[in-house]
């Protein structure tokens, strides 16, 4: 099966080519955040339009670098949902007309189902059943995978998302937009004890998390007081230890109670480097293995989409995932 992939959903346009057998032949992206930043976030039309721009000649290109033509693609593969819709509607429809010029399959995949599935890029891919640690700027969930399209959602935010307290407390760090990268490198030259941050939802049992309050405490450390480069790496630095503690707690919890023996960290702040370093620590703990995708996949790309679409082609698993775009689509619901 070779699938080309598209992505859309934000503000990323990337597309890519994956073979069954040979693996990720081809992927190219093009980010759209050096437009947003002056807006302090994304801006939906904008982003829509900036897809439709970009979108052909991605195609174009990522064709001629796997050496396919139509002929040679079994399947196009575009991200269905979640997302804004604008920007979906443009991934969609152009898979919609290039499936019925090409004469092939269209599979509308879920956004973090390609997520999850992006360590399978990698040389030593995780086997089957696992859990997953989905953490970007829209989600922060705790999911029980158990084969392809068979997903269990044991926890999740209750209010902001790992990615979207990163990119807020950033912007009170006076980071540009999208700030999570940025938080944590300054957050590298910080140290930690100067400032007492919670611990949200550790106290009490469950999986599900709460990320609003870390803001709050970054708001509160930062008043009345003189906001040097010092103050500031060492607010980053106990709002990074924060996240990490309870996402690293939750995890090891999930562990213990499923007795999966494979981690697996997905979305953007699967990147963080002090998260997987912690993550590393509780999976030998815990007698399991950690697996992540490269940064470069942790992030949205259409090669997690392409490679979605693929194993979704080859195992027959079709159903409900034709046309269409959807803005909001639990991950349970597939
Ligand atoms: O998965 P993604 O690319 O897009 C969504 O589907 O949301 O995730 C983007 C999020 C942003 O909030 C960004 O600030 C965060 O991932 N991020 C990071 C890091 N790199 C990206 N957060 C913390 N540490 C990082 N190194
Ligand atoms: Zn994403």
């Amino acid at each position: 099966m070779r699938v080309l992939g598209i992505e859309s959903s934000c503000d990323e346009t990337a597309v890519a080519v994956y073979d069954e057998a040979r693996g990720l032949l081809a992927h190219r992206l093009h980010s759209q955040v050096a437009m947003h930043r002056a807006y302090g976030g994304v801006v939906p039309e904008l982003a829509s339009r900036d897809h439709v721009r970009r979108l052909l000649p991605l195609v174009r290109e990522a064709l001629a670098e796997a050496g396919s033509d139509p002929t040679s693609i079994d399947g196009i593969a575009y991200t269905a949902g979640p997302g804004l819709i604008g920007a979906l509607l443009v991934g969609s429809g152009f898979a919609a007309a290039l499936a019925l010029a090409w004469g092939k399959p269209a599979i509308g995949i879920h956004h973090l189902e390609g997520h999850l599935l992006a360590p399978l890029l990698e040389p030593e891919p995780p086997a089957f059943p696992f859990l997953a640690l989905l953490v970007s700027g829209g989600h922060t969930q705790l999911v029980d995978v158990a084969a392809l399209g068979q997903y269990r959602i044991l926890g999740e935010t209750l209010d902001d998302a790992a990615g979207e307290a990163f990119d807020k407390t950033a912007k009170l760090l006076g980071l540009p937009y999208p700030g999570g990268a940025a938080l944590a490198s300054l957050a590298e030259q910080g140290s930690s004890g100067r400032f007492d941050f919670p611990r949200p939802m550790l106290d009490r049992p469950g999986l599900d998390f709460s990320f609003s309050g870390l803001k709050t405490a970054a708001r509160m450390a930062l008043r009345s007081r003189v906001i040097d480069d010092a103050v500031r790496a060492d607010v980053a630095r106990a709002f990074e230890e924060a996240v990490v503690d309870t996402l690293a707690e939750k995890c090891r919890r999930a562990l213990r109670a499923t007795g999966h023996a494979r981690l697996v960290i997905a979305g953007g702040v699967g990147a963080n480097r002090a998260l997987r370093t912690r993550l590393l620590d509780i999976v030998r703990t815990c007698g399991a293995r950690l697996y992540f995708p490269r940064p470069e996949f942790c992030t949205d790309n259409g090669a997690m989409i392409a490679l979605a679409g693929a194993k979704r082609l080859a195992a027959g698993l079709l159903a409900g995932v034709g046309m269409g775009a959807r803005a909001n689509w639990e991950l349970g619901a597939l």
